[in-house]
Formats: structure tokens, sequence, C-alpha cells
């Protein structure tokens, strides 16, 4: 009997999903359409309810559908000895490194200042400065990081990256460390933060730490919500210690209608879509996993839940 896959993605994508693992081995169904739920082998999901996979009493592998597990973390949301495998896939690296040199570039361009020049009907030309005069710092040099490190690197750019561990990725200056993150910090013109939420990382975007950046940098926030102190970051930029923020995610998502950032002139806004898995990609990624487990070979991009990520 072939083995099952359970689905907790948006309702709308369900058709996506089960088409992208029709030619392979496997039965599919959603959540709260489970009809032997004894006979659920994987589970691929975005925010379960805590408790909720306990109800999988075979479950071998969960598939976390995005490339951050903060989701998973918490008391009673993955059983005891389950492993989790993190997303990583093409078309959402692809999407990141879109979302991250979209903004640098429109930073570096001073494209919001001539925006607001347009709305005033002033024709106003500010100096450029070239991309070589400029660093981009990239808080998290994993998957994303190195990925959107590696796409901005052609355009002259200084690149540096920040992570837990020493790394080379070709063309950048690697920072690691709490010990080095001042030295990091205080050469970024750009800042991006690619980081995962863990309990080191949390509230990282700070005025201590925002403070360190040269004078008139720019935050561009992809990671997670909670790397960012809300409050911290509006001081910063109505006392022009910081040019402008781009920001994908937020410590409550949806933002709040009324929350001030909405409408701050020096910050952009997306909701949380700076880069989502294409299920296609996805469960290419999640079909290789399990072949790979089935012939007892390690899972490709384990998460490590005692880390964080
Ligand atoms: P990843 O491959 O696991 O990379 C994480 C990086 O962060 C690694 O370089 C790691 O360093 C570094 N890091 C972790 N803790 C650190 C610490 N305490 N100090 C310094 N560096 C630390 O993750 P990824 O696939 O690139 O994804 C990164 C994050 O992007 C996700 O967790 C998610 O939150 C976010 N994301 C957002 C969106 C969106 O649409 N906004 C989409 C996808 C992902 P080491 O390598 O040395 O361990
Ligand atoms: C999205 O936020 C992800 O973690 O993939």
């Amino acid at each position: 009997m072939p083995e099952t896959i359970v689905i907790k993605s948006d309702v709308e994508r369900n058709a996506e999903w089960r088409d992208a693992f029709k030619d392979y081995d496997i039965n599919v169904c959603f959540w709260n359409r489970v009809a032997d739920k004894r006979l659920v082998d994987y589970a691929l999901v975005w925010k379960p309810e805590p408790g909720s996979l306990r109800q999988f009493s075979n479950l071998k592998i969960i598939f976390s559908i995005g490339a951050g597990i903060d989701h998973l973390k918490g008391s009673d949301i993955v059983p005891p000895g389950i492993p989790v495998v993190r997303m990583v896939e093409t078309s959402l690296t692809a999407g990141m490194v879109e979302y991250v040199c979209y903004h640098a570039l429109r930073f570096h361009r001073f494209m919001p200042q001539y925006e607001r020049y347009q709305r005033e009907q002033q024709w106003r030309t500010i100096m450029p400065v070239p991309a070589s005069a400029r660093t981009i710092g990239i808080l998290g040099l994993g998957v994303l990081g190195s990925a959107v490190a590696q796409a901005l690197k052609p355009f002259g750019f200084r690149i540096a990256g920040w992570s837990r561990t020493a790394k080379r990725v070709g063309g950048v200056e690697s920072y690691y460390g709490d010990s080095q993150l001042n030295a990091f910090l205080g050469q970024t013109d750009i800042l991006v933060c690619l980081l995962p939420l863990t309990e080191q990382t949390r509230y990282i975007l700070n005025a201590e730490n925002l403070s360190k950046l040269p004078r008139g940098a720019c935050l561009i926030n992809a990671g997670r919500g909670r790397h960012q102190v809300q409050s911290d970051l509006i001081g910063l930029l109505d006392n022009g210690r910081l040019g402008g923020a781009a920001l994908d995610v937020f410590e409550d998502e949806p933002l709040p209608q009324h929350d001030p950032l909405w409408s701050h002139p020096k910050i952009s806004i997306t909701p949380h879509v700076a880069s989502m898995t294409t299920p296609s990609c996805g469960a290419q990624h999640v079909r290789d996993n399990i072949t790979r487990f089935r012939l007892g070979k390690p899972l490709a991009h384990l998460a490590n839940m005692e880390r964080g990520y």
C-alpha cells in the first residue's frame, strides 16, 4: 500500500499541491480531511496548531512549507523524536533574491527620494554613489543569504555577511559570532536581515545595534517580524540615523490597521511575500527527501530544533 502525506497549506493551493505529487508513489490528503489518521506517514505543514500533529500516530517526518521553522517551535507542536525538514527550493530562493536585489538597488539609486520628488513635482538631482562605494551587509549567510550575496556581487557592491559560524562564500567578507557583529554593522550601508528567528536573534534589529550602522543606512528585513523592534525603527528613521526601511515581516501579521508603520514615509511595506514556496518546486524537495528516507539515506535540510533553525 502506498504511503500517505497530509498537507496543511492555504486551502486555495491544495489543487496545486495535489498535482505536484501526482507522478509520485504517495497518497495525498489534506488537513481535517484525513480518513484514517494512523495511515499518515508524512506531514507537510505551515503553522499547525499545538497538539495537532500528535493525531498522526505513525508520523515519520514533518516537512515545513516554509524555510523558517519558527512556526513549529513551542511546546507540543512537533511530537518527540520526529525529524523536521526545512523548505529549500529554487523558486523560494529566486523570489528572495529578487526581493532583496530590488530593494537594495532601490535604496542604492535613491528611488524613495526620487519618488517623493516626483510627488512634489521637484526636478532635483542626488549625486550617484558608485556601487563599489557601498557595502551591503547580510545578516544570515545561509541558503537565502548566500544566494542574495551572489546575486548582488556583479553590481560591484562590497558584500559582507554575518553568521553564527565562519563562511566561505566567494567575494563575500565573512563575519561571525557576537564578537564580530559590531565590526560588521559599522561598515554596512544597506543591511539585509535573512536570519531565522531564534532566542539569539529575536529583536536583533534594535536601537542599540542599528545605531552602529553608518548614519543614513537602510534596512531590508525579510527575516521575521520579531527580529525588529518596531518602535526603535520608527525613532531611528525619524531622527535620520536610518535612511529607509523595506519591511516584509512584522511582529503581528497581518500588520494591524492602525500601526504607524503603514504610513511612515521612509518605510516600504509588503505583506510577507518576499518569497513563497511554489508547490511544484516544494513538492520536488519533499519527494527527494522521502525517496532518500525510503533508501535509508540522510535527510537533506534537516532542521536542528535545539538550535532553532
Ligand atoms: P538557513 O539556510 O538556515 O540560514 C540561516 C543563517 O542564519 C545561517 O547562515 C546561520 O549561521 C545564521 N544564523 C542563525 N543564527 C545565528 C546567530 N545567532 N548569529 C549569527 N548568525 C546566525 O536559512 P534560510 O533558508 O537562508 O532562511 C533564513 C530565514 O529567512 C528563514 O528562517 C525565514 O525566517 C526567512 N524567510 C523569509 C521569507 C519571507 O518571505 N519573508 C521567505 C523565506 C524565508 P550558520 O550557518 O553559521 O549556522
Ligand atoms: C516564509 O516566510 C518562509 O519561511 O519560507
